[in-house]
């Protein structure tokens, strides 16, 4: 049976795509059965690596998903609006869809997931977290027995290959910036990738399959690499530490939805999380300290099966074409098997459905190890009033070093140990009160 497929895009991704469709020797079987109809395009006159008959291509991407010879669409694109409409569109005309776009399933997951069970038709996006990486059908289905308990990991594969190069070579930010862009690992706007807001779509769609429901996307916290400072990269080297782009999704409390009735629980009851994404000093021993340029590493906890780390190249044309075709082939397989059956009941699992309230906890209440770097003044008895005012607050101290001193200005790192939130900030501001304390000039979280 020929599946026909419909390419809105033919980017990096969607040249990735095409290239796997077009060589299909030595892959498995099935790939065979995928015949490439209709690839939308905006620019038909841009050179393009990859020769396609040139009758394939359109700048209507709307006659690509209306197209009849069309069985699947592959949402390659980016971007919120048209490719929301277009998958609606897609799921509406009764066809499969596959995405690698982050940033329209956080947004939008919820309302494509009704729109598509309501067809009964399948919306897969491995290829929209961890690039090349099997993630996503790993916690829909591999790791379903399981109660997720954290989720965290290096998921932006353009910052991770800035911080290694920067620690690695002192290269300087906006060179490697721009390799980043010329490698195809970016972002259209890149300002996703290094404000944060990448990984936070992509945490954002781990949560919810992890714990089988959704936070609002524009409530996760997101702070990038933008505003961090080589400084602060340099005195973590110092101290054993290396500096990555953390996303973080916890669970935080036993609720009585926890009790696995199944049932939807009203909001009052739903399982608390701390969701969200920073920088983070990570200790040169953590298996997430040598993961290096565009790899990322996503590293699921829970109960029973403890500790499970997946790792692999997280952006770029390959891998990430790697996982589209992955999710084209599951949806083959099934028509393969079931014919025109096959949107008749869906697979609960491959079509991941929510079944919870989900919300996040207010981030003062939170627990965390934090780095502050201050700029003092070079004078005795600095460093002794300000571990007061930690200890005043409550918070321990696990190392306070003086960097520098000239003979104006001192600069104290300190680095705490796990702390509450809120009497962390309450020591800040009285330490950014004190006479001697010219400024608060960086503040991290340390794992
Ligand atoms: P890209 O290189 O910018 O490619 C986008 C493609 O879509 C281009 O071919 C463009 O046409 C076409 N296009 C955009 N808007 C269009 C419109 N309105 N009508 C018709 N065609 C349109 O982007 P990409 O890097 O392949 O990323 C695509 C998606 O995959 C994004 O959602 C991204 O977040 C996601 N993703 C990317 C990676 C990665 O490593 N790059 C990894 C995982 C997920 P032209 O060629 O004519 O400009
Ligand atoms: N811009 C993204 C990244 C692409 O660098 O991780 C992969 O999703």
């Amino acid at each position: 049976m020929t599946i026909g497929i419909g390419l809105l895009g033919l980017g990096t991704v969607g040249a990735g795509v095409a290239e796997i469709l077009a060589t299909p020797r030595g892959r498995h079987p099935l790939v065979n059965n995928l015949a490439l109809r209709r690839v939308a395009v905006r620019d038909l006159n841009r050179p393009r690596p990859l020769q396609l008959d040139p009758g394939l291509l359109c700048t209507d991407p709307q006659a690509v998903v209306d197209d009849p010879g069309v069985d699947i669409v592959v949402e390659v694109m980016g971007g919120l609006e048209p490719a929301r409409s277009l998958i609606l569109r897609a799921i509406a005309a009764g066809k499969a869809v596959v995405t690698a776009n982050k940033a329209v399933m956080a947004r939008f997951g919820e309302e494509i997931s009704a729109a598509a069970a309501a067809k009964g038709v399948y919306v897969l996006l491995e290829a929209a977290v961890g690039g090349g990486i099997p993630i996503i059908e790993p916690l829909k289905q591999s790791l379903g027995g399981n109660r997720i308990t954290r989720v965290s990991g290096i998921i932006n594969g353009t910052t991770n290959y800035i911080l290694s190069r920067m620690a690695a070579e002192g290269a300087a930010y906006t060179d490697v910036l721009a390799d980043a862009q010329r490698l195809g690992y970016a972002e259209a706007d890149p300002a996703a990738d290094v404000q944060g807001g990448d990984a936070a779509d992509k945490i954002a769609i781990l949560t919810s399959l992890a714990y089988g429901g959704s936070v609002p996307r524009q409530t996760i916290p997101a702070e990038g690499i933008d505003q961090l400072d080589a400084r602060d990269v340099a005195y973590a080297d110092k101290l054993g530490y290396v500096v990555k782009l953390l996303a973080v999704s916890q669970r935080i409390a036993s609720t009585p939805d926890d009790d696995a009735s199944g049932d939807a629980s009203p909001a009052a009851d739903a399982l608390m999380l701390d969701v969200r994404v920073h920088p983070t000093l990570v200790p040169r021993s953590h298996p997430l300290a040598g993961v290096n340029g565009v790899n990322n590493a996503i590293l699921v906890e829970g109960e029973p099966v403890g500790q499970v780390m997946f790792f692999g190249p997280g952006a770029g044309a390959g891998p990430t074409a790697s996982a589209v075709v992955a999710d084209i082939l599951n949806i083959a397989g099934i028509r393969q098997a079931c014919g025109e059956a096959a949107g008749a009941g869906l697979d609960p699992l491959l079509a991941a459905g929510s079944w919870r309230q989900c919300r996040l906890i207010d981030s003062a209440l939170t627990t965390h190890r934090n780095y502050v770097r201050l700029r003092t003044s070079d004078q005795a008895g600095v460093i002794g009033q300000i571990g007061t005012c930690f200890g005043q607050a409550g918070v321990s101290i696990q190392s306070i070093v003086q960097f520098e001193a000239d003979s104006e200005a001192a600069e104290i790192v300190v680095i705490t140990h796990e702390v509450l939130e809120e009497h962390f900030r309450q020591a800040l501001a009285t330490i950014a009160s004190l006479p001697e304390v010219a400024a608060v000039e960086a503040c991290l979280r340390t794992l």
